[in-house]
């Protein structure tokens, strides 16, 4: 295993959706929709990321930092871009995400978007709660990211090749920018409490919102009859490789609550960057910029 640093830069990455199938896990919808709700979550949730960092970047007194700050906001634009890409793709194959999306929107522009706050220490409080929240969330983005990378079930049961892209192209650039917002959730403030308290926010956040998602999915979906989610359905995959476990999870959660955590100890750059000199995306992309220069 090795984590040398890497210089943070976004890949313009394109992808073309024409030949996913609606259920782009064979024959399993509820996994299909239970991934699926990255969709989701991941455009408004990234662009607020973005929102969020652009307005801490005058408080950082770290070069290096400041300039992975900057390239971790040039992935995380991207990301939100993919993901939202999907979108018109679903509404084509009779998914209507909007009722759902619109929900998630409100979400993260008005319930964590700024408030109108005086300049001063409740503007303050209020911009580091949110980065906290963010090294929290990128605790999870750091851990499906490196499920997806090792996911090989899913390779097996025959995923579209594109989704499959899509999900690690992504995941390796979430291992690759896992300490970001952790370090500067740290050099900011990195009051213990404050972690904690974040945590536990981003946490039942995720949950609710992902098994939400999932059912929204599987009770729209065009082709079921009666489609549902459950959590029984979920430690199914879990066991089966196709979703991450449970087990894995839970375990997750001391790791970031113990006072040693860094993400380093989470998944292998070396193994991401791998993955990124082998993307189809993530070849075209560069092979683009080069012919671009
Ligand atoms: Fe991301
Ligand atoms: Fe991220």
């Amino acid at each position: 295993m090795s984590n040398k640093r890497v210089t943070l830069k976004a890949r313009q990455v394109s992808f073309a959706w024409d030949d996913t199938p609606l259920h782009w896990l064979p024959d399993d919808p509820f996994t299909t929709h239970t991934i699926n709700v990255l969709h989701l979550l991941l455009p408004a949730g990234e662009r607020w990321f973005v929102h969020v960092y652009k307005q801490v970047l005058p408080f950082i007194r770290d070069d290096r930092l400041r300039e992975d700050v900057i390239g971790f906001i040039g992935q995380e634009a991207m990301h939100s871009q993919a993901h939202d890409e999907v979108l018109p793709h679903l509404r084509e194959q009779g998914l209507d995400p909007t009722p759902y999306t619109a929900q998630v929107d409100w979400f993260f522009e008005k319930l964590l978007g700024d408030r109108t706050l005086p300049p001063g220490r409740a503007r303050q409080w209020w911009l580091m709660e949110r980065v906290a929240l963010i090294a929290a969330i990128e605790h999870y983005t750091a851990f499906l990211g490196n499920w997806v990378l090792n996911a090989d079930e899913l390779d097996r049961r025959g995923a579209d090749p594109t989704m499959l892209d899509l999900l690690r192209w992504h995941g390796a650039e979430e291992v690759e920018h896992r300490s970001v917002a952790f370090e500067l959730f740290m050099h900011l403030d990195g009051g213990y409490r404050r972690r904690a308290r974040t945590w536990a926010t981003a946490f039942t956040a995720l949950i609710f919102l992902w098994q939400r998602g999932a059912r929204f999915f599987m009770e729209n979906d065009p082709t079921l009859l009666d489609g549902k989610a459950s959590f029984k359905a979920f430690y199914r995959g879990g066991k089966e490789g196709v979703l991450p476990s449970t087990g894995d999870m839970l375990r997750s959660i001391p790791r970031y609550l113990s006072r040693g955590y860094h993400p380093e100890q989470e998944g292998d750059t070396e193994q991401a960057v791998a993955y990124l000199a082998t993307s189809p995306a993530a070849t075209a992309a560069e092979a683009r910029e080069g012919a671009a220069r």
